[in-house]
């Protein structure tokens, strides 16, 4: 499964918000905005792929000089708990380390805390509302 880092703007990241609208927007009656969009232009994206179908994607953050946060993690419907999520993961970890960052944070649906606890991420601080649905801040030291 190859995983690319893909540019702002072209036809991958054109690809990659359309899995994010389907899978983080819609099921909550929500889209994106130009504006939300804007923000992301410096944001780091990944994607898994299998020929030319995407499977999964997020998106890194640099939020202070040693610390990114982790956005938009989705993998396509029909293909999560095969293992992609994991190794996007992890490919987004080594980028953020090899990048000399010591930490990732996120703001984690609760319905997703349990994999990212999997992964070793704790959770920090109280329960808060997002799009409408509770989240925790979760973050590793890595
Ligand atoms: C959450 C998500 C990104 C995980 O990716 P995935 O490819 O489905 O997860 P994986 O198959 O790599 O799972 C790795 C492990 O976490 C577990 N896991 C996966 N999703 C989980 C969840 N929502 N809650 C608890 N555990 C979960 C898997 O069972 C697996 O455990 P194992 O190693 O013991 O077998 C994906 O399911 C998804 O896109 N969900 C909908 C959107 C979403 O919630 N995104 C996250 C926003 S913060």
């Amino acid at each position: 499964m190859p995983l690319k880092i893909i540019d702002y703007g072209s036809k991958e990241y054109k690809q990659m918000v359309e899995l994010r609208r389907q899978i983080l927007r819609k099921p909550l009656g929500l889209d994106f905005t130009p504006e939300d969009l804007e923000k992301e232009k410096n944001d780091l994206l990944i994607a898994a792929y299998e020929d030319d179908q995407m499977l999964g994607c997020c998106m890194l953050t640099q939020v202070e000089p040693d610390t990114v946060r982790l956005r938009q993690m989705a993998v396509k419907a029909g293909l999560q708990g095969k293992g992609i999520g994991r190794v996007l993961m992890q490919f987004a970890e080594n980028i953020a380390r090899d990048r000399g960052n010591k930490k990732l944070t996120m703001h984690a649906r609760k319905s997703a805390a349990g994999f990212y606890e999997k992964l070793g991420y704790q959770l920090t601080g109280e329960e808060f509302t997002e799009v409408t649905i509770p989240h925790y801040i979760m973050e590793k030291y890595l």
